[in-house]
């Protein structure tokens, strides 16, 4: 090895370890939404381990079990409720359980999505509509109902909305996901002007390349297609889950509380790798396998 050899960028700290003090979280409850798997888990298990009681929402009961095993496994105190965060009204009831059982939370991590590659020639109208349901609309209904539960106790809290790089730059085979995406971006920047005076922190938290075995079959096959995931990336690897949960548990921290209305990235640089000689075209027909389209 010469010293120009590339490294890529150094792997974190193991699990199970944190730059926050230990019990920064204690007697503060966190509403993760889709917190039963992938990276969602991973970020309630990061507050969990810093002493939050975590509330759980989605639609599924086997995630939903497999929220209550991760925070089993460490202790933590969960709450897993069924919720389609298209219904504002399933919103309500999730977040009227949260009260009982704990408190009124105080972060909400919009983190539930939806997604699958199409072309958009392919998209039919009810598949850009879930999409977008989900992940523009879903996203709002749950911060409005977070907003307006904290104006009427008068109590300062904090939103972190996930994204994905695709806001910016589009994402070819993603187009509904990618504008859905770009809305929940627009979004924060706004909810933080307006609700900021109020005490409401609201900030975006966008991870990059963060594979993991609960990923979406139609995810994983869209995958499995490219090359060597670690070698395409700047930092020479992928993310690890946990690197995005201690990004979240700094975010609605004490110590960046004067930090909203932003946007962190957590990629490795991967979404600002351009170049006028970017690897041939292949058409996203041909990258999922699909012939001449069809009406
Ligand atoms: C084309 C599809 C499709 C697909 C569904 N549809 N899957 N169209 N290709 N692969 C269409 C359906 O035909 C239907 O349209 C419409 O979408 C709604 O489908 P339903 O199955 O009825 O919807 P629903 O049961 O509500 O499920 C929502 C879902 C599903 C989005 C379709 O995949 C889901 O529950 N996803 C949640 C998990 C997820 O998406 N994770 C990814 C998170 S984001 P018609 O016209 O037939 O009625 C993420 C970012 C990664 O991971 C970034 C890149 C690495
Ligand atoms: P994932 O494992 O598929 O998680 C999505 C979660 O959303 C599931 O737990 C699902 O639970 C929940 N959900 C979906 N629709 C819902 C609905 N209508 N109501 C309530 N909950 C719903 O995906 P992930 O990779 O962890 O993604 C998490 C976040 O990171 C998403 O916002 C995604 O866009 C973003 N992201 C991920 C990557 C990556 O590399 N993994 C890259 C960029 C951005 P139920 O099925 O139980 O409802």
């Amino acid at each position: 090895m010469t010293t120009s050899d590339p490294i890529g960028l150094p792997h974190p700290p193991l699990p199970g370890s944190s730059a926050l003090p230990d019990g920064t979280y204690d007697g503060k409850v966190v509403f993760v939404t889709g917190g039963g798997t992938g990276l969602g888990r991973a970020i309630a298990t990061e507050f969990a381990r810093l002493g939050a009681r975590i509330v759980v929402a989605s639609r599924k009961p086997e995630h939903l079990a497999q929220a209550d095993a991760a925070m089993a496994e460490i202790g933590a105190e969960v709450l897993t409720v069924a919720c389609d965060i298209r219904d504002p009204d399933q919103i309500a009831a999730a977040f009227d359980e949260a009260e009982a059982a704990f408190a009124l939370p105080d972060v909400l991590v919009n983190n539930a999505a939806a997604n699958f590659p199409v072309p958009a020639e392919d998209m039919s109208p009810n598949a850009w509509r879930t999409v977008v349901d989900i992940t523009l609309n879903g996203t709002y209904f749950c911060a409005r109902e977070f907003a307006r539960r904290h104006l009427e106790a008068n109590t300062p809290g904090s939103i972190i909305n996930v994204g994905a790089s695709y806001a910016w730059t589009g994402g070819p085979g993603f187009a509904h996901s990618a504008a859905a995406k770009a809305g929940v971006k627009n979004m924060v920047e706004t909810l933080a002007v307006e609700w900021g005076p109020y005490g409401i922190q609201v900030n975006g938290l966008v991870p990059g390349l963060f594979p993991h075995e609960d990923m979406t079959a139609d995810i994983q096959g869209n995958l499995a297609r490219t090359n060597d995931k670690d070698v395409c990336q700047p930092a020479l690897r992928v993310g690890q889950p946990r690197e995005l949960g201690w990004a979240a548990t700094f975010l609605a921290s004490p110590w960046a509380q004067f930090i909203s209305g932003h946007t962190l990235v957590v990629d490795g640089a991967n979404w600002q790798r351009r170049s006028l000689t970017n690897p041939p075209i292949v058409t996203i027909r041909d990258q999922m396998g699909k012939g001449p389209f069809e009406l």
